[in-house]
């Protein structure tokens, strides 16, 4: 039986400059020296990716490179647009799809997260798809329709053979950015219907072993007890992975939380 080994990424967003994103990773490689059971990956913006990819190639450090977007053209004429191969190249091994500021802030639709999460896929990356409901779908009992309908959509035509590559973030879009977090029991409830769903789109195997992350708010002190429910398998991190002794706390609290080895 698959066990999860737990993951934390840090979103940087539109955030650091040059200088102060270096030593933030620089910091946060520092701080992960000798952490093995925990991914960890860090999202800097895409114009800092090869200084990043410099940082953390400087050392043998496991931090994983992400991008917080890919297109979903492979190249051509798509101005401003960063394909999954180029970041690829870059070193980036895991790509952020869907993100709720790209949906609702962007304006990105289903179709669009589903043909860039195959075209990351198709690139060989990691994809982390992201889901969550607004305020009002949550207030109208939607939360469960909304994230089951943002995964066959987000997932279709998505291969048996590339599911080992899927993660899925579950950020309530009422709690990004905002100081207001899920309740862990809610948190649970939605990641189990999460991977209700993603067994029945795939298999019971497939989806004990899929990570689904938590994110919304993660903080110091409240990542502990979000890590602990079963179906949370780490978070991904917006304002809190920017200051690195914050992220390092939270990438602490997933330290021996791997699940799933009993059963499922
Ligand atoms: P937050 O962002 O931690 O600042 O709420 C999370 C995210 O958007 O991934």
């Amino acid at each position: 039986m698959s066990t999860r080994t737990p993951f934390v990424g840090g979103n940087w967003k539109m955030n650091t400059r040059l200088e102060s994103g270096r030593s933030l990773a620089r910091e946060v490689v520092a701080g992960c020296d000798g952490v093995a059971d925990v991914e960890v990956a860090i999202f800097p913006p895409v114009a800092y990716i090869l200084p990043i990819a410099g940082v953390l190639g400087k050392t043998d450090s496991r931090i994983l490179l992400g991008a917080q977007d890919c297109s979903s053209e492979p190249d051509g004429a798509f101005t401003g647009e960063v394909s999954a191969g180029q970041l690829a190249d870059c070193g980036v091994s895991v790509v952020i799809i869907g993100h709720s500021e790209r949906r609702h802030v962007i304006g990105e639709d289903d179709d669009l997260i589903n043909r860039k999460v195959r075209a990351g896929l198709g690139e060989g990356l990691t994809c982390m798809l992201c889901v969550g409901e607004t305020l009002s779908q949550r207030e109208a009992g939607e939360t469960d329709a909304i994230n089951e309908a943002q995964l066959r959509r987000g997932l279709e035509g998505v291969g048996p053979g590339e599911v080992e590559r899927l993660i899925i973030a579950y950020e309530p879009v009422w709690a990004i950015g905002t100081g207001r977090t899920a309740t862990p029991e809610d948190a649970q409830d939605a990641h189990a219907k999460i991977r209700g769903v993603l067994a029945d789109l795939f298999s019971g195997d497939a989806a004990a072993a899929i990570r689904i992350l938590y994110g919304g708010s993660v903080k110091p002190s409240n990542a502990a007890e979000l890590f602990a429910q079963p179906d949370i398998d780490g978070g991904l991190i917006g304002g809190a992975s920017l200051n690195a002794q914050d992220f390092l706390a939270i990438i602490d609290a997933a330290r021996g939380i791997k699940k799933g080895g009993g059963g499922a």
